[in-house]
């Protein structure tokens, strides 16, 4: 990394307050720990290593016009790293701009994303969407016209951090799914995304880049340990069991990382993302693109405090292929200045 051209650059690291926790608390009814200025301050950090200046600035939802002024009083070359929908459009509507996907994208459900990937041939579980309370005979005719049958895995159709994902998320009849659906309903406001339940090897992928400098890091698969499938209390307690790179023949890991870029680009992700890809008996479905996807790492040296940051799947991948945490945000960091410099607004 050219640390001396690049200390001049300032990067605004934008961050707000529950925005890993306040669905699953939303959820639960739980109050969960709050991480986010670490995470900030380690994204700090990390870019400080890459040789770029940075300044906080968090994210004030009631009265943006504070944002912006603090912003512009900045004057950075690049926001990072909104986590928001309305973040996002907050940075689209002032002109300022940001890393990571953009307003095309960001306010897209799962569904709609899934819609785009059959468009594109990307293949995903088959699934419907309930958006209102459901049972009985108007279950049975929903799934049957769209070919589904149990066990059927439900979960919030725009949820993040497997927030609203539970033991219970793998529903085997239809009370079951009533129950799950409602819940998601009444307690997050949003449609239930029910898809067929694929029961195999889950494996990451992490992009960084855009159009030709697309790459993808190590593939990573995620065994669970304590639940059935990846929990919002397994992954936050870390239970997961991180393999990285999967153990895949390379033939089958190199076919997967080539459709895992179509499958960005499909979206037209930017600057950097996370897929979630079920295998089943070799055969990929895509759940998601992550287009938030978590980066922080605990071996950031952190600003002289004690830190109880988990360990990104972004960061596992570049640890797995030797790269540093400076590396991963700097190159995401480095992705978005590219693309404005290719493309100003
Ligand atoms: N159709 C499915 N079949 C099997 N497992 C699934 C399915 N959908 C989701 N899962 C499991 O639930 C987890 C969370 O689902 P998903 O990735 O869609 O939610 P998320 O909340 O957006 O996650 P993230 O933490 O990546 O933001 C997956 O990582 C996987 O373990
Ligand atoms: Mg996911």
């Amino acid at each position: 990394m050219k640390g001396e051209r690049m200390s001049t650059v300032i990067i605004a690291v934008l961050w707000r307050q529950r925005r890993n926790t306040e669905l699953h608390e939303d959820f639960t009814g739980e109050t969960l720990d709050d991480d986010a200025m670490e995470e900030a301050l380690n994204h700090c950090q990390a870019l400080k290593e890459a040789g770029f200046s940075t300044e906080m600035v968090q994210w004030q939802p009631e009265e943006p016009e504070l944002t912006l002024q603090t912003i512009r009083k900045i004057k950075p070359e690049l926001v990072f790293n909104a986590s928001s929908e309305r973040e996002v459009a907050f940075c689209e509507a002032c002109g300022v701009p940001y890393a990571g996907s953009g307003i095309n994208l960001v306010p897209l459900d799962k569904a709609t994303r899934k819609k785009i990937w059959l468009q594109d041939g990307i293949p995903t579980p088959n699934f419907i969407t309930i958006s209102k309370p459901t049972k009985g005979r108007q279950i049975r005719d929903m799934l049957l016209r769209q070919n589904l049958d149990f066990p059927l895995f439900v979960k919030p159709v725009d949820g993040r951090g497997s927030s609203g994902i539970t033991r219970d998320s793998i529903v085997k009849n239809e009370s079951e799914l009533a129950e799950v659906s409602r819940k998601i309903l009444k307690s997050l406001k949003q449609p239930a995304l029910v898809e067929e339940y694929i029961e195999g090897r889950e494996i990451s992928a992490g992009v960084i880049g855009n159009g030709d400098q697309t790459t993808v890091m190590p593939l990573l698969e995620i065994g669970y340990t304590d639940a059935p499938t990846n929990t919002y209390a397994h992954k936050m307690k870390d239970k997961e069991r991180l393999i990285c790179p999967a153990p895949l023949p390379q033939q089958h890991e190199e076919n997967l990382k080539m459709l895992a870029i179509r499958a960005y680009q499909a979206l037209n992700a930017r600057d950097y993302g996370r897929m979630d890809i079920m295998l089943k008996a070799g055969k990929p479905y895509f759940l998601e693109l992550n287009t938030f996807a978590g980066l922080a790492s605990p071996n950031v040296r952190q600003l002289g405090q004690d830190s109880e940051i988990h360990l990104s799947y972004m960061s596992k991948m570049a640890a797995s292929a030797g790269k540093s945490q400076s590396w991963l945000v700097g190159s995401i960091v480095e992705a978005a200045l590219q693309r404005y410099a290719n493309s100003p607004l």
